[in-house]
């Protein structure tokens, strides 16, 4: 047999396997035994040159066109395979039932804030909003709050430079709604505040609050009494019942403590006070160029966080602000 007919056995050969191989990896095995860098292709090609003068030719010819033929048959044998196994891909069973999306939900906070909204809303509140970045002009001056009160104190306080701050509390919005208005003004406004507060189970740096605001002629206090009662039967349910307590507040004249008296499951109660309130002070409607004989009004601010977790019986401030998934599901 000549060195010839040797190159056209390995290629009949060669095509009779190739002809056997149907999935991509026994093609991949083909590839290698005959196409790869040490195939039977490259070999015969290596073998060139211990083959006699003569001979070089004819050999050198045969082994480039069978090269050529093996690598054509490869790519169709390549290309009908690669269809098949497209094919062989599982339908899709549109009969199974759907993996639904899950979906979110607004935090137990933003859904406190949007409930308290609405119930303040029913009683003719317009919900409206302040900036977290204040000046000591709306978180103190206007809001009758000398220098020397130990609420301005800068450790009281995160300052960012000069008088900008991060608010204290909402009553800010008091002023900023009073300014820009006419009354009858009626407003709530709930919102972060923050305070340089060492971290603990009832206590953060962050909260929130919603203040009120009513100003126009005849307001008093008869009518703040009756609207924080509403509010805290609408909110709590009708069985709670709620005190004010004589109170200090430098932009509140009278001014009152908000508590609210909680039943427990073993009989007992306690009040729980929920912020404060009262008549709004003259001095500051006169910040404000609203005139304190003509109008009164009143004002409350409350925490959010104190009555979300005394509606849920959440037993740690901490875990209102972890986003722990296990606790917001809850919601
Ligand atoms: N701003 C007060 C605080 O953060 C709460 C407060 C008390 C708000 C009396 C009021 C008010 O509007 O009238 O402690």
């Amino acid at each position: 047999m000549s060195l010839v007919d040797g190159l056209q056995d390995m290629k009949v050969k060669a095509l009779e396997e190739l002809s056997r191989a149907d999935t991509p990896e026994t093609l991949e095995q083909w590839r290698i035994a005959y196409l790869g860098s040490k195939g039977a292709v490259k070999n015969a090609m290596a073998q060139l040159k211990d083959i006699p003068r003569e001979e070089k030719g004819a050999y050198g010819k045969t082994a480039n066109i069978i090269k050529g033929e093996l690598t054509k048959a490869f790519s169709n044998a390549q290309a009908k395979i690669g269809s098949q196994g497209k094919a062989k891909v599982p339908a899709q069973d549109v009969t199974l039932p759907g993996k639904p999306p899950q979906v979110g939900h607004g935090h137990i906070i933003t859904q406190t804030i949007n409930e308290l909204c609405d119930i303040f809303g029913r009683m003719g509140f317009e919900a409206v909003y302040g900036p977290e970045v204040e000046d000591e002009q709306h978180n103190f001056v206007d809001l009758n709050i000398p220098p020397e009160h130990p609420a301005r104190d800068a450790l009281e306080n995160f300052y960012i430079d000069g008088d900008t701050m991060l608010r204290s509390q909402t009553s800010t919005v008091q002023i900023r709604i009073m300014e820009n208005s006419e009354p009858p003004i009626r407003v709530v406004a709930p919102g972060r505040v923050y305070r340089p507060d060492t971290v603990d189970a009832t206590h953060s740096f962050m909260f929130y609050q919603i203040e009120g605001l009513y100003v126009d002629e005849g307001v008093t206090m008869a009518d703040l009494r009756t609207c924080v009662d509403q509010f805290c039967k609408a909110y709590f349910g009708d069985e709670v019942q709620t005190r004010f307590r004589p109170s200090f507040f430098p932009f509140t004249e009278p001014s009152a403590e908000v508590d609210v008296l909680f039943h427990y499951d073993d009989g007992s109660t306690r009040w729980i006070e929920l912020g404060g309130c009262g008549m709004v002070d003259p001095n500051v409607l006169t910040a404000v160029n609203i005139d304190p004989e003509k109008y009164t009004g009143w004002a409350f601010g409350l925490g959010i966080e104190r009555m979300v977790m005394r509606k849920h019986n959440v037993p740690d401030i901490r875990m209102l602000y972890e986003s722990d998934v296990r606790f917001l599901k809850q919601f």
